[in-house]
């Protein structure tokens, strides 16, 4: 179905101004609607024709711009009339208002639905002009007597049409505040020019009830009952309507909307519509409250983590060979590399995090672990991967942890005598592929280096994780081999939107074995350079 704006465009000369002020007018009118009991329809005179050519002469053709059904009551029209042209014969009560910018009521027989109908025409006027007419379309009332609701709601709606063809109605600005605007049936309190209460609806009374307010408001105003009153106070002085959520302790919330009743530029009135959402919040806190929990659970990984790392330093401690102790550390700074993976997602209620910040406390534990002085090594994050899911970041940030530790373990011995080097990290995010470099300029890999056969314990968590958990691809290569610091360069490529990483279904994990095509960064290896490629499975 099309929109209004563009049937707008299709089929008349309005400027955008103009078509803004209908489309405030259909934004809000379920509020119209339910107070008419009818339905309401938005004509628009034909002006363009179907070839582009501008219409001249009386408007004799109409396009409906819009449709609501009330909740009210019942409709007329089973269908939906929104982008049909009609002619002047099918409606002269529309042709008629147009001309005469008045609002008119008469019976017609609507030929379409073989029906006799009550229709009002309402012309929508902005800056003294007719850009449209709204009808209220019902069933000719016989012999029935409406009782006091149904005529206040009636009467309501006289004034709005009022306002609509005066250029007061729709306001001009949008009612911002309101996600869930108050509907009629939520319950409705008239006030009278000086703010009197002068009706209120059933759903008004316990409304009114929930924040404490009993006993007949009518003839009274609301502030004796201890009512906050400047959303009325507003909306009277400001001529425009206001929305608030009045609290009652924690388990009540009401939303007021005021929208003043305008006559000849004077408030003669108002209109106070009230809803109970309290449900609504209180399902909002729990959500919240989930949030914090989720945190608090990230929080207690943490710290258990790292009692862990604790533990086992106090037992490597005690050990007598070197050898055990190296391997004690190396299990420590591992589980400090998933702790702090914990502790950035129990600052953030997300389940992404931004990976700059996990990424800087490893650079600075691998600064940390450096043993010998002598052999400065500086290391420095180029480019970002933005935010990432949990389940990424988590074994991304062991990966980095080992490949950063691997050059300071390997990349610079102190027999090559390079007196230290630079390890950069190179971060590249193209939508959803990832790309990570670590390069060093250290001594580069063993002419007769196998990542699949020879690796260490570091290389292997390295490749499994990447190629099982993230379902990526890994290459290992000396970076230029026979120069005086060839340096190694290790590359990972990661698709973030591959099925395994966004579902949390064990089912969905990649199988091993089959490959996603990732391209990284940087192009193919340079002529004569060995590239390793791990192979899954
Ligand atoms: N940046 C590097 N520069 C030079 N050689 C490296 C580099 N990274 C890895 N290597 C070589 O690859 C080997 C395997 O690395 P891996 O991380 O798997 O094991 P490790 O570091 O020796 O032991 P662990 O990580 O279990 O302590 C290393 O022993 C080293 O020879
Ligand atoms: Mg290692």
């Amino acid at each position: 179905m099309a929109s209004l704006s563009e049937l707008a465009r299709q089929h008349t000369t309005l400027d955008r101004a103009a078509v803004e002020h209908l489309q405030r007018l259909i934004a809000g009118w379920g509020l119209l609607a339910d107070f008419c009991f009818a339905d309401l329809l938005l004509f628009t005179p034909v002006e363009r024709e179907a070839d582009g050519t501008t219409r001249t002469g009386d408007p004799d053709h109409f396009v409906v711009l819009g449709h609501i059904r009330p909740t009210t009551s019942q409709t007329l029209y089973r269908n939906d009339l929104v982008g049909e042209v009609m002619t002047a014969e099918d409606r002269p009560l529309v042709a008629r208002a147009t001309r005469h910018g008045q609002i008119i009521e008469d019976e017609i027989t609507v030929t379409s639905i073989r029906e006799r109908v009550r229709v009002q025409c309402i012309p929508v006027v902005r800056e003294s002009r007719v850009i449209g007419i709204m009808t209220r379309d019902s069933a000719p009332l016989v012999g029935r007597q409406p009782g006091e609701l149904e005529r206040t709601y009636v009467a309501i709606f006289h004034r709005l049409a009022s306002m609509i063809s005066a250029g007061d109605y729709p306001f001009p600005t949008d009612d911002a505040d309101s996600e869930e605007p108050p509907r009629v049936g939520d319950g409705v309190v008239l006030l009278d020019r000086s703010g009197r209460v002068e009706f209120t609806s059933p759903n008004a009374i316990s409304a009114l009830h929930r924040i404490g307010i009993h006993g007949n408001t009518e003839g009274m105003r609301l502030v004796d009952y201890g009512f906050d009153e400047r959303i009325i106070r507003s909306a009277f002085s400001n001529k425009l309507p206001v929305t608030r959520e009045v609290e009652r302790g924690i388990e009540t919330t009401v939303v007021f909307s005021c929208i003043p009743l305008i006559e000849a530029g004077e408030v003669t009135g108002a209109v106070l519509i009230c809803r109970d959402i309290s449900d609504l919040r209180r399902r909002d806190r729990l959500l919240l409250s989930k949030d914090a929990t989720i945190r608090e659970i990230h929080h207690r990984v943490k710290n258990n983590l790292q009692t862990i790392g604790s533990l086992l330093r106090l037992q490597g401690r005690r050990l007598g060979s070197p050898e055990a102790r190296a391997a004690i550390e190396e299990s420590v700074r591992r589980i400090r590399s998933i702790a702090l993976v914990h502790e950035t997602l129990s600052r953030n209620a997300e389940d992404d995090v931004p990976f700059l910040e996990i990424l800087k406390p490893i650079l600075r534990m691998a600064e940390e672990s450096m043993v010998t002085p002598e052999n400065p090594i500086y290391f420095r994050v180029e480019g970002d991967a933005g935010r990432l899911p949990a389940q990424v970041v988590t074994p991304l940030a062991v990966v980095l942890n080992e490949l950063l530790q691997n050059a300071v373990d390997h990349a610079y011995p102190p027999e090559a005598e390079l007196h230290g080097g630079h390890v950069k990290v190179t971060l590249s995010r193209v939508e959803e592929n990832l790309a990570v470099l670590v390069a060093d300029d250290g001594v580069g890999l063993a002419p007769d280096f196998d990542l699949t056969a020879g690796a260490g314990l570091g290389l292997t968590i390295v490749r499994t994780l990447v190629e099982t958990e993230l379902g990526g691809r890994l290459a290992v290569r000396t970076a230029k081999p026979g120069t005086v610091r060839p340096g190694t360069l290790v590359e990972l490529a990661i698709q973030l939107d591959a099925p395994w990483l966004s579902g949390d279904d064990e089912m969905l994990r990649r199988p091993t074995g089959e490959m996603p095509a990732v391209v990284v960064p940087g192009g193919p290896p340079p002529e004569g350079s060995a590239p390793v490629e791990g192979s899954a499975g």
